[in-house]
């Protein structure tokens, strides 16, 4: 195991650098029928046998609908200054396209206003997966005229927020929508289709653009822009089959929504390879999608190793993983920086999500989870790194403020910071959280005073860290 003592908290961030933790509304926010919420195709897909691995469901989750008071007081003691969460669609706007949900638009107000109250910018997301059941019910995603149902909910969460959110969010990973959702069927809504897939990542990018254009004519005050998951591809061998195989998953999961949204047009080796199951896509719709972005959000989580003959195994010897079985690789944090910077005109650039799925290692006063506190150290590096090699970057966000409902796997795999005891709801500072407040506390510091005069950290797990030059 290498551990890296977060010596590089040396390495510099340009001034005004976002650094957050985020979460998202089905994760955390419980009062699955309260105050009015319709049911998400979560709500729903959670009902069906076997769909999630502990047979859990979002009903209460942390609480946080309730709790979320405590839980801003919570991130504002990390030293944040942005905290990036989801607006759940049904709980606003419960059919989807009826009439709106006023106490859930007061719940928003709530936490967008807590927020800037504690002085942490609010960095919305609008659909992170859950969209209204009763929209799945009339074609969800796989039928345009959701676009226009979305295009509604963004419009009407501007006109409530918007003169106070920092960003918006259009969608979190299309991707996974679309293929885990609708091609696989391990996530909501469930469907095994790759010709709905694809037509469902049409529909969302479309969506997205159409959203920006009709926000901006609303006149919009906030950021906007889009989440993708993208991950470096590496092939397994240098075989012509694995090259050629590693080539077209990167088409499928970063440039078939790179190029359209930064060049207007679906990847033709994609499209090629996709055949009749290709999407159907009206005239104007690729000019609309590559509507131009404020900033672009990444999650990244892992590399993807890639073996035409399925053989890859990431259980082997030498590869350090995750609880998800995801393989920690931070330097592909900067490798996939470098070429999105390099291949496409992009805006500004944030870390969206980042952060891993790891068991504490053990319990007194304090919640040892080494690992975690090692994969952010090591890949906000990463981030510094790309910084350095001159890429836009504007800021970076933990994956998560505090252990939530993981979707299919449940509450078994914990991704927070901060500890949550689902019997009582008790949160807990894990040391990792603890190792981020003091590496921000620094960062801040060294914005504000010399170098040469900046003092030594001791963290509750590491030995003590010079702040160099
Ligand atoms: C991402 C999701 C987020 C969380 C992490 C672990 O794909 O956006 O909600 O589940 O994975």
């Amino acid at each position: 195991m290498k551990l890296h003592p977060p010596a590089d908290v040396s390495l510099r961030f340009p001034p005004g650098f976002v650094w957050g933790v985020a979460t998202s509304a089905f994760q955390i926010e419980g009062a699955a029928i309260e105050d009015g919420k319709g049911p998400s195709i979560w709500d729903h897909f959670c009902q069906v046998p076997g769909a999630i691995a502990d047979g859990s469901d979002g009903d209460i989750a942390c609480d946080h609908y309730h709790r979320w008071s405590d839980d801003l007081d919570l991130v504002a003691s990390l030293g944040v200054n942005a905290y990036r969460f989801s607006v759940s669609w049904p709980r606003v706007r419960p059919d989807g396209d009826g009439a709106w949900n006023e106490k859930g638009l007061d719940f928003y107000e709530r936490v967008v206003d807590g927020l800037l109250a504690r002085g942490i910018q609010p960095y919305l997301t609008l659909n992170h997966w859950d969209l209204p059941a009763e929209l799945q019910a009339k074609g969800g995603w796989a039928n345009r005229d959701t676009v226009h149902r979305f295009v509604e909910y963004a419009l009407g969460m501007d006109a409530r927020l918007g003169d106070r959110v920092q960003a918006i969010t259009t969608h979190n990973e299309p991707w996974v929508m679309s293929v885990l959702g609708h091609k696989r069927g391990v996530f909501a809504p469930g469907h095994k289709s790759r010709a709905m897939a694809m037509q469902v990542s049409h529909h969302l990018l479309l969506s997205h653009g159409m959203a920006l254009n009709a926000l901006r004519a609303q006149g919009c005050k906030s950021k906007l822009g889009i989440v993708l998951n993208l991950s470096p591809m590496h092939p397994a061998t240098n075989s012509l089959e694995d090259l050629a195989k590693t080539e077209l998953e990167d088409g499928l999961l970063l440039r078939w929504y790179m190029d359209p949204l930064f060049k207007g047009q679906y990847p033709a080796d994609v499209l090629a390879h996709l055949g009749a199951d290709a999407p159907r896509v009206q005239a104007g719709d690729m000019d609309i999608i590559a509507t131009p972005m404020d900033f672009l959000g990444i999650n990244y989580y892992s590399r993807s190793v890639v073996s035409a003959a399925g053989i890859w195994d990431v259980h082997q010897s030498g590869l350090e993983i995750t609880e998800m079985g995801w393989e920690v690789y931070p330097e592909g944090l900067t490798e996939l920086l470098l070429r999105v910077h390099g291949d496409y005109a992009v805006p500004p650039i944030y870390v969206t999500e980042n952060g891993g799925a790891f068991k504490e290692e053990k319990r007194d006063a304090h919640v040892h989870d080494p690992l975690r506190t090692d994969y952010i150290a090591r890949h906000i590096t990463a981030v510094a790194e790309a910084i350095r090699h001159g890429v836009r970057m504007e800021g970076y966000m933990v994956w998560s403020l505090m252990d939530n409902f993981e979707w299919a796997s449940g509450y078994e795999k914990r991704f927070g910071i901060v500890h949550v005891d689902y019997a009582t709801q008790k949160r807990t500072l894990k040391n990792s959280a603890l190792w981020y407040r003091n590496f921000l506390h620094h960062q801040t510091a060294r914005h504000t005073i010399s170098d040469t005069a900046q003092p030594k950290i001791v963290d509750s797990e590491w030995n003590t860290v010079a702040l160099g030059a």
